[in-house]
């Protein structure tokens, strides 16, 4: 039986559910050719960071002052900044040259918190080609006087503002902590985001006890994290006028299905292909494939959502339930 296993990301077609997941390797345009090669169906470049365009927004500031006919004149300015490049200009290059080699659509991301001119680079990023921009917010409310609301409020800011600036679809990336999560994806996609990808997975610092320095150093993360995002997806699916895509401990075939059933449109992985290669993605391809044809589906379109929490009368309820139940049935395995 022919399986279809193409899905749709915020109006991009993908010809599977996979895309590679924003991180420094998905730089390197061998590896984004491999990536394409073993069956990845989009990819998100790594994150160009709010301060990195910081430190070249005054002459950023400067070639909008050309006015905004001007502006796509005013990018080819942007290799003069060599001498001081800090990573635009490279950035830029990077879509472009991505764009060329491959027939996959490519995302650019951007990674930042604060409202400013560095949103403005997301015109430039557009004009490279990128066929989306995905918003990586990171964001730690450490300051006890800065409220729920001020945070969430800093969020939707910081999506309406980036609507203004671009014409192509904006995901936005976000971390689980937030009270009200599914009224949040609402505001973020009302703010102007055509896809939320969840969760963002912050590296927790440790403390190095033999130098007490703080050890910011990032784990590869484990099947065991993909809970979480698993859950929001089947809270969410039906739930938002937005793609959904997950993100967060897929790394076998068994995660990825669980995450298509529980709604989402695609699935972003990075820690698995850091670790096992870019082969990784043919292996999880085949065995969906065999997984949908075992069950009787025909295309990933039909398996999506089926095991969501759409047609629960009352999924909050539905949820203590299952809470309840997880700890009352408690057994050790001795
Ligand atoms: C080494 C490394 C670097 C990363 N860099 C970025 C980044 O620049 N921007 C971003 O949005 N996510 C970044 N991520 C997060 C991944 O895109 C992904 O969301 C996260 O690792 C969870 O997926 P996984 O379990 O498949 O690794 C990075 C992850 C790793 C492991």
């Amino acid at each position: 039986m022919k399986i279809d296993l193409s899905s749709n990301y915020m109006g991009l077609p993908l010809k599977n559910p996979l895309i590679a997941s924003s991180c420094p390797m998905t730089g390197d345009i061998q590896m984004l050719r491999s990536l394409e090669a073993a069956g990845a169906s989009c990819v998100v470049l790594p994150s160009i960071f709010e301060e990195q365009i910081g430190q070249e927004e005054q002459e950023i500031d400067q070639l909008f002052e050309f006015g905004s006919e001007c502006f796509y004149e005013a990018l080819d300015y942007f290799p003069d900044l060599d001498e001081y490049n800090t990573g635009v200009d490279s950035y830029l290059k990077l879509i472009r040259q991505a764009k060329k080699e491959l027939s996959i659509p490519v995302i650019a991301s951007l990674n930042g918190s604060s409202l400013g001119g560095w949103l403005r680079f997301a015109q430039a990023i557009e004009e490279a080609g990128s066929d989306a921009l995905e918003l990586n917010i990171h964001f730690v409310a450490s300051d006890p006087q800065t409220t729920a609301s001020d945070v969430e409020e800093r969020y939707l800011e910081l999506v309406r503002t980036l609507r203004k600036e671009i014409s192509i679809p904006i995901a936005v990336k976000v971390g689980p902590y937030f009270s009200a999560f599914a009224n949040m994806a609402g505001q973020l996609v009302k703010a102007g985001a055509d896809g939320i990808v969840l969760f963002n997975r912050f590296p927790q610092p440790d403390i190095d006890l033999s130098s007490l320095q703080v050890n910011p150093q990032l784990q590869l993360s484990t099947s065991s994290e993909n809970r979480l995002p698993l859950r929001w997806i089947a809270l969410l699916d039906g739930k938002i006028k937005a793609s959904i895509a997950a993100t967060t401990g897929i790394h076998t075939w068994q995660d990825l299905t669980k995450m298509l059933l529980a709604g989402a449109d695609a699935a972003m992985i990075a820690s698995a292909f850091i670790s096992r290669g870019p082969e990784v993605f043919t292996t999880l391809l085949t065995q969906l494939h065999k997984w949908l044809e075992e069950n009787g589906y025909r295309s990933v379109e039909q398996m999506k959502g089926s095991m969501s929490q759409r047609n629960c009368p009352d999924p909050a309820k539905f949820e203590r339930a299952n809470y309840m139940k997880a700890i009352t049935h408690y057994s050790p395995r001795m």
